[in-house]
């Protein structure tokens, strides 16, 4: 059989695509988008992570909760504080750390020269456990890859975890939280401090003193580039 030239193979090809063409026409389809190139990867930015989330029940705490409490602060911030859960003033206006507990990290946050607005907050799960019982595995589970995500958007230099609880499960270590508190640790590769719960200190005022040795080692370790 004699070989098909160039131009009789491009010929088909043209005549295969009309035709592709006016099938599709056919069926109603008037409009065809070519992306020619691969658009460039634009970086995730926290308004991207939270669209997603959007009304979240990936886990049962979303059917019992008020607000999603994404997280606040400042996108760009060297400083990340991450706490347990949302309590009932959280829950009710979406912010985090808003009640008797936040007023005390607001003053710890004043004494190292700083303000909610210079630092990041949020917490281990974004919706209020019913009765404020600690968060369960699979709640954990289903939340935590959001709080990698928004981590790895705002890229802290040091996070500190608030509570027994928040430094347990970020470090996947049961240790007491009196032992894990004023040591250095990692989480994904970020400098974590554990120290103790400004809800703890409001009921063991004598912990004061310890959060604020802890908070120098942060302000040292922040100054230190
Ligand atoms: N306690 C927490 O652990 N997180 C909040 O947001 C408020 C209180
Ligand atoms: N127990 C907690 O849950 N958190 C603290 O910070 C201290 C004791």
């Amino acid at each position: 059989m004699m070989e098909q030239t160039r131009e009789q193979l491009y010929n088909q090809l043209l005549c295969q695509t009309g035709a592709i063409l006016e099938e599709l026409r056919a069926l109603g389809v008037d409009e065809l988008y070519l992306p020619l190139r691969q658009r460039p990867e634009r970086a995730e930015t926290l308004e991207d992570i939270r669209a997603e989330l959007g009304d979240c029940q990936r886990c049962a705490l979303g059917r019992g909760r008020n607000k999603l409490v994404f997280g606040a602060g400042n996108p760009a911030a060297r400083l990340v504080f991450v706490g347990e859960g949302p309590g009932r003033e959280e829950d009710q206006c979406g912010e985090p750390f808003v009640g008797e507990a936040g007023r005390l990290l607001e003053r710890i946050l004043f004494a190292m020269g700083l303000s909610r607005a210079d630092v990041y907050i949020c917490n281990v799960v974004k919706c209020r456990p019913p009765q404020n019982r600690n968060p369960r595995e699979e709640e954990i589970a289903a939340c935590e890859p959001f709080l990698l995500r928004q981590l790895a958007v705002i890229k802290p230099q040091v996070i500190v975890a608030l509570g027994r609880f928040a430094a347990q499960t970020l470090l996947n270590d049961q240790t007491p939280i009196s032992r894990l508190r004023g040591r250095w640790h990692s989480y994904q590769g970020t400098d974590l401090m554990p120290t103790f719960h400004p809800a703890y200190l409001l009921r063991n005022p004598g912990g004061k003193r310890e959060v604020w040795q802890d908070m120098q080692q942060v302000m040292q370790r922040l100054g230190a580039d």
